[in-house]
């Protein structure tokens, strides 16, 4: 296992904190600040102990250049209006200016760095800019799930180089992710939707291994309706069939049952629609697209959640971002709310769409990681809790 935070004594210290602050903003400002509020427990019990915070993100792809459009400094405006207190920013993540930053920083005080991926060095995992990181602290504590499935060396190297425990972020993620892939109560009930097939091989692999059900909904239904003898029209469809196939026979090889569509809502054109066609799966019109699972997909997927021990829920169901394509999404939303199972939403589009609907209460745990989570629920080990194992045993 691995330290966390409570296990430090890190009163008085300075403690560099990897946060996933990779929140999306809008005219310069913050748009959704869940990453921010999900990192609070550990900054607040931080400031509690009287340490000295440092915290450092990145902040989209800036390809290791300066961009100021992706600057930290939105994020941590943010922070301060939610804390309510002043927080400090710096104008970069390494150098002497940063240092002195850090050498003035008082018990409970809180400062920013810059964007990690303004360096090209964060994502190549390198030594020498993990050491100027960590020269800055006298502990390291990671807390951002989000990007535990990257090697960079804000979440990887930096591990190595000083004492260091996961934040309680972290180990909330772990532990409720974790307690899909190990005995979930059952019988246990995967979701996946979503566009592209491509994008959920691994996770439909792993999951068929483990669950008792998988439902299958988003666009990346009508792959395999096509692979079953089905007429798709203009609906999304993978290129590459021999390979849908192959994940097919193998997800259809294991414990669980996979379940597709039986009827869909269509529309002539990718756009929201004042009303809404539904038609079996087997009578898809050749010049329509199916944009949503149809209602009596919805009862089906429905039935099976009410009587799930677990659920886990990954990728929407349909188009939810237009009306009325919005349904199968936000109904089997409202199944997941409303059963007794314990229930898991993986970050993306899926947790989004699970706070705009504001059920994301009725949830056990809805991740803040998109590629994490699903990384973690492909069996894959991620290397930046890999590293904290390691250093937590040597
Ligand atoms: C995310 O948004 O999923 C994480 O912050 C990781 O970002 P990345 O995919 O750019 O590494």
């Amino acid at each position: 296992m691995f330290k966390t935070v409570k296990d430090m004594d890190l009163a008085g210290k300075t403690v560099l904190v990897r946060v996933d602050f990779n929140c999306p903003l809008q005219d310069g400002k913050v748009s959704d600040d869940n990453r921010i509020q999900a990192a609070l427990p550990t900054i607040e019990y931080l400031v509690e102990q009287n340490a000295k915070l440092v915290l450092m993100s990145h902040l989209g792809r800036p390809k290791g250049e300066v961009n100021p459009e992706l600057s930290l400094a939105p994020v941590a405006k943010r922070l301060g209006e939610i804390l309510g207190r002043d927080i400090q920013m710096a104008k970069d993540c390494i150098g002497d200016e940063v240092k002195a930053q850090v050498a003035n920083l008082n018990g409970g005080d809180i400062l920013v760095l810059e964007n990690l991926r303004f360096h090209k060095a964060e994502k190549k995992d390198d030594e020498a800019f993990a050491q100027q990181l960590a020269s800055l602290a006298d502990a390291y504590i990671n807390d951002a799930f989000g990007a535990a499935h990257r090697a960079h060396a804000s979440t990887h190297a930096v591990a190595k180089i000083l004492p260091a425990a996961a934040g309680l972020l972290m180990e909330r993620e772990l532990v409720e992710l974790g307690k899909l892939l190990d005995e979930p109560k059952r019988p246990f009930v995967a979701i996946l939707g979503g566009a592209k097939v491509t994008d959920k091989i691994g996770v439909l692999k792993n999951l068929s291994k483990l669950a008792d059900h998988i439902l299958i909904g988003g666009g990346m239904a009508f792959t395999f309706a096509k692979l079953q003898g089905h007429e798709i029209g203009k609906s999304l469809c993978e290129k590459d069939l021999d390979l849908c196939q192959e994940i097919w026979d193998e997800a259809n090889s294991h414990k669980a049952k996979v379940h597709l569509p039986v009827d869909v809502a269509i529309s002539p054109e990718f756009k929201a629609m004042d009303t809404r066609n539904e038609v079996d799966i087997d009578k898809m019109p050749a010049d329509q697209m199916g944009l949503d699972i149809g209602s009596k997909t919805i009862e089906e997927f429905s039935k099976i959640v009410s009587t799930a021990g677990t659920v886990c829920w990954n990728g929407p169901m349909g188009a939810f971002e237009m009306k009325p394509f919005d349904e199968g999404t936000l109904k089997v939303a409202q199944a997941i709310a409303a059963s007794n199972a314990v229930s898991v939403v993986g970050g993306g589009d899926s947790a989004a769409a699970i706070r705009q609907m504001g059920l994301d209460k009725e949830i056990t745990h809805v991740s803040t990681g998109g590629g994490a989570s699903l990384e973690l629920l492909e069996g894959k080990a991620l290397p930046g809790v890999e590293v904290l194992k390691q250093t937590a045993t040597a």
